[in-house]
């Protein structure tokens, strides 16, 4: 089954990266997906899942330390604890397939995958920045291009596996809405949609990078 980029028109990420990108990056999903995994290889890949939503919690926590304006920091703080649970889920869905010992002795680092560390730094950096337009375009890049990856990966995972995807991925797309309407409602029109803009085309790059690192990187 081809992974076909119409299926992802409605993607903020697919759009900043722009179709051939795009079209490049989800040949090579369809194949790295639709590989045949046991069950030391599903909780590899669990446990990849699993440290990008890791990194997203941190990021955001981080954030809501120097926000004050309530709505910001609550909708930085929802969308943390979500992520979160999303963790968790991971956790538990590696707990099932390799079992807990395996889990707690070769995966103790919940944000760590040592060989896809340096990746995930990438964008580390970005999520620093402290300006509300970049930290929008982050959130609603970063969760666009997990939806991207989850929603291809459904048409391949195992029954159990899906019930998993299915229901963070339902969380991601409301994500990247929440950050739209607060791009809508709080940047303001003018030099912060520029820098909106910028930033989404470097992270839809710093992104791509991070996709290529996780699908050559043997996981
Ligand atoms: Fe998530
Ligand atoms: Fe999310």
């Amino acid at each position: 089954m081809d992974l076909d980029v119409s299926l992802f028109d409605d993607s903020r990420f697919v759009r900043a990266l722009g179709p051939e990108r795009a079209e490049r990056l989800l040949d090579r999903c369809d194949i790295f997906f639709s590989e045949h995994r046991d069950h030391e290889d599903l909780a590899r890949l669990c446990a990849a899942f699993r440290a990008a939503e890791r990194h997203t919690v941190a990021t955001l926590r981080e954030w809501m330390r120097d926000t004050a304006e309530p709505e910001v920091r609550s909708a930085y703080g929802d969308v943390a604890a979500e992520e979160s649970r999303h963790a968790r889920m991971w956790t538990d869905r590696m707990r099932a397939l390799i079992g807990e010992d395996d889990v707690t002795r070769r995966y103790a680092d919940p944000c760590g995958m040592p060989a896809l560390a340096e990746y995930f730094r990438l964008w580390d950096s970005y999520a620093t920045s402290g300006s509300l337009p970049t930290r929008l375009a982050y959130l609603s890049l970063v969760d666009a291009w997990s939806g991207m990856a989850y929603s291809s990966y459904l048409l391949w995972a195992d029954p159990a596996t899906r019930v998993t995807l299915e229901e963070i991925l339902a969380d991601e797309v409301a994500h990247v809405g929440l950050a739209e309407s607060m791009i809508d409602r709080l940047v303001d029109e003018g030099y912060d949609r520029e820098v909106l803009a910028v930033d989404e085309a470097c992270i839809a790059g710093l992104l791509l990078e991070v996709s290529d690192g996780l699908l050559s990187s043997g996981i």
